[in-house]
């Protein structure tokens, strides 16, 4: 036991008082008294599903990000399975991502039969390194997905370059970062195709949802099809015309979102802006308090890009600190901030491993960051004192800490 004096800290972990009464978490939606009385017009209108507020959140997304098209998924993962399959991903086929992701992006490529290969990200923003693609890229190469890790956009340009050089479609996994601008262009206007994911954690919440945004007809038709058992019209098309008879084209799922989820994407959209500059507003306080708190990386952020900031991953360096990356989690959590851990690399969860074989040490930039990464509470409901709080806790704790 350490001797403490009456002015010395004793952090929460050690049975001193936590700087918050009740957990923060990492993230959660906000709900307004329109989103609800939006749901509750659809509850009392004639379409629950595949409905007018289908085509009303799709229009109102698209021309949000600045794309020509925009088709709803059930969730964000339907959606990458979409893209994965309009995108032509077969067996045999291989396409190439980020290690350091949730393993939805990864898994949609083997959905489809194909094998994800996966490149080291950059060390800065832990998002894929063009380079580091372009050494990967082979005969069987159909697909690029690159991550917009944290909501920092990935280096599109010169992936898309890449991919247009060799024939391959970019699917950008933008779950994270709807919003954010790479070069002056919204995310959901640059890749082929690009995915958004409706979760509650995200900027825009329908409960499960999610969204492909494409400037390509072909795409788009594809997606539409594949989200609806590959059936070539809907239910409303079919009403609208007095027509019965469709036809089954392709092998399809059903992956439709439902009018009561589209109704609270839409009546969310109104926050979109609000809540995208009070992230900004957070990740900026936070930059500021940790800039120079000892042992502590904040994220980086590329002079051409505005971040959307769904997560703000630190990363804490051991060499600076008397304690590792799981004892400061556990002491987070002790004193009621929810901090949170973005990703363990997907290519060393076990069904990987065993399926693919792969030990750890395959790729080093994203292995590295993810021991040293903290993901603290960030959502756009966040109150000041909130914000204060996780800055208290993380400058209580890493200054018991410090070497
Ligand atoms: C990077 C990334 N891709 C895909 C997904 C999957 O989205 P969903 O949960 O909507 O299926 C998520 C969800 O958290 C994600 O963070």
């Amino acid at each position: 036991m350490r001797a403490t004096t009456t002015s010395e800290v004793v952090l929460a972990i050690d049975g001193g008082t936590p700087v918050r009464d009740k957990l923060l978490p990492y993230g959660r939606q906000s709900i307004s008294e329109d989103d609800i009385q939006a749901v509750a017009d659809v509850l009392r209108s004639d379409w629950l599903t595949t409905g007018p507020k289908v085509a009303e959140f799709e229009e109102a997304l698209a021309a949000w990000v600045g794309a020509k098209h925009a088709v709803a998924f059930s969730s964000g993962t339907a959606a990458l399975h979409g893209a994965a399959f309009a995108a032509g991903l077969k067996p045999g086929d291989e396409a190439i991502t980020s290690p350091l992701t949730f393993a939805a992006t990864a898994n949609c490529v083997l959905y489809q039969g194909a094998r994800p290969v996966f490149a080291d990200v950059s060390p800065d923003t832990l998002n894929l390194d063009p380079d580091r693609v372009a050494e990967r890229i082979g005969t069987n190469t159909r697909a690029v997905l690159p991550v917009d890790y944290a909501g920092h956009p990935a280096d599109l340009d010169p992936i898309v370059a890449l991919a247009d050089r060799h024939g391959l479609t970019v699917i950008e996994d933008a779950s994270h970062a709807l919003g954010a601008e790479y070069r002056g262009r919204r995310t959901g206007s640059i890749a082929h195709m690009s995915v958004f994911s409706f979760h509650p954690v995200k900027h825009l919440a329908t409960g499960e949802g999610g969204m492909v945004t494409t400037d390509r007809a072909d795409l788009a038709e594809s997606l539409r099809r594949f989200r609806n058992h590959g059936i070539s019209s809907d239910a409303r098309q079919r009403h609208a015309s007095g027509q019965w008879h469709y036809e089954m084209v392709a092998l399809g799922f059903n992956y439709r979102l439902t009018d009561i989820a589209c109704a609270l994407g839409l009546s969310q959209m109104k926050g979109l802006e609000a809540n995208l500059a009070r992230r900004r507003e957070i990740g900026a306080r936070y930059t500021a308090a940790f800039r120079d708190l000892s042992g502590v990386v904040t994220p980086s952020v590329r002079p051409n890009v505005n971040p959307a900031w769904h997560l703000y991953p630190i990363r804490v360096n051991p060499a600076q600190l008397n304690a590792d990356r799981a004892h400061i989690f556990r002491a987070l959590r002790a004193e009621n901030i929810g901090a949170n851990v973005h990703y363990i690399p997907v290519h060393l969860h076990p069904y990987y491993r065993d399926r693919f074989g792969y030990q750890g040490g395959e790729y080093p930039v994203a292995e590295a960051a993810y021991e040293q990464l903290i993901s603290l509470p960030m959502f756009h409901g966040m109150s000041d004192q909130d914000v204060q709080d996780v800055i208290a806790a993380l400058t209580k704790v890493m200054s018991y800490f410090a070497r």
